[in-house]
């Protein structure tokens, strides 16, 4: 394992911006603005390194981008109807940047604010502390990420406290292209799942789960992304694609698997979280200009492991509240192998 930091930039209002470089079996590039995966290259079966996530080669593309591009989102991943929760009987009202939602941390969410770091013996911890009602969220969060890299695997360890009760939900949001380029619905996919999370009209939970049994949702098979996405089902329809979260069952380990049957890469998924919003790219619509050209409909898919969608007011839902007695602990873990 080798670690490298660059200068990478300086943003708007005059913050210094690093790259940093983790080589082992991949590379992974990682920058302190936005908490971002840059980059990461990973072999195909006959051992030909190449890139399988989506990026910008400068800072700036990631400052420009509304898309969420490899960077870690908070302080609340995901959307909070009508940008309004509660906590003890105390409201709170947020950002609506999404129609009426609050999605993903607000207008200035964790994924566009620069993150302390400091390099590791095998891997690189980005800190931020957002302070009280900064976004409109209650209570100063100390959030670390702490990303290692073991041969083939690239492990994120979230940490967060606060000195007041708030609530967190932690993500990054990758989108992955195993092949390097094109459109990802020839990739296979299998996520260990039985339920997932149907949205109204507004992308919000309705919730209750439903089954993915006998529906286009149903990935309990290893089966190709785009093989159902245009049959009509009304989730789909909402979602213009994938774009809903997963129960994910919790027993396997991993819990996720994509393959891209040309290259033979493989990316695998585990965490400790209890969801994951699978969602096939169907936002992206080639204005963004990334590394490689334009960044096409359905070029990514995010694979965000995450705690539901809209928590702090679905009352059926696992708490997203993190009390200051209380530690916010999770992990997710990237591991890139090949299929022969
Ligand atoms: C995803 C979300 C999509 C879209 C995207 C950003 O996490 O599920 O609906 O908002 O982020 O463009």
């Amino acid at each position: 394992m080798e670690t490298t930091s660059e200068p990478w930039g300086i943003t708007p209002s005059g913050e210094r911006v690093k790259l940093f470089t983790l080589s082992d079996e991949i590379t992974v590039k990682i920058s302190n603005y936005g908490g971002t995966i840059v980059s990461i290259q990973a072999p195909d079966r006959s051992g030909r390194m190449g890139e399988v996530t989506l990026g910008f080669n400068t800072v700036d593309g990631y400052i420009n981008s509304d898309f969420y591009l490899g960077a870690t989102i908070g302080r609340y991943a995901n959307r909070i109807a009508n940008g309004e929760f509660y906590i003890d009987g105390e409201a709170y009202k947020l950002a609506q940047n999404n129609g009426p939602n609050h999605l993903h941390g607000g207008i200035k969410g964790y994924d566009k604010v620069v993150w302390d770091a400091e390099l590791l013996e095998s891997g690189l911890r980005l800190s931020y502390r957002s302070t009280d009602m900064e976004e409109g969220y209650p209570g100063t969060l100390e959030a670390s990420i702490t990303f290692t890299l073991r041969e083939d695997r690239l492990e994120l360890d979230y940490l967060a406290v606060t000195d007041n009760p708030t609530v967190v939900n932690l993500t990054n949001h990758a989108y992955f292209n195993l092949a390097g380029g094109g459109s990802v619905l020839r990739h296979r996919l299998w996520i260990d799942s039985d339920r997932y999370s149907p949205v109204g009209e507004n992308m919000i939970p309705l919730g209750k789960h439903d089954v993915v049994e006998g529906t286009p949702f149903d990935f309990r098979e290893a089966t190709e992304v785009g093989g159902r996405i245009n049959d009509g089902h009304v989730q789909l329809e909402r979602g213009g694609g994938y774009d809903h979260n997963y129960v994910l069952n919790q027993i396997s380990n991993p819990q996720i698997r994509v393959t891209e049957p040309e290259s033979g890469r493989t990316l695998e998924v585990s965490t400790t979280m209890p969801g994951v919003q699978f969602y096939t790219g169907n936002f992206l619509d080639g204005s963004d200009k990334g590394r490689n050209g334009p960044i096409n409909r359905r070029s990514g898919l995010c694979l965000e492991t995450q705690f539901f969608p809209d928590s702090p007011n679905q009352p059926d839902f696992p708490s997203t509240i993190l009390r200051p007695c209380e530690k916010y602990i999770e992990k997710t873990v990237y591991r890139f192998t090949t299929e022969s």
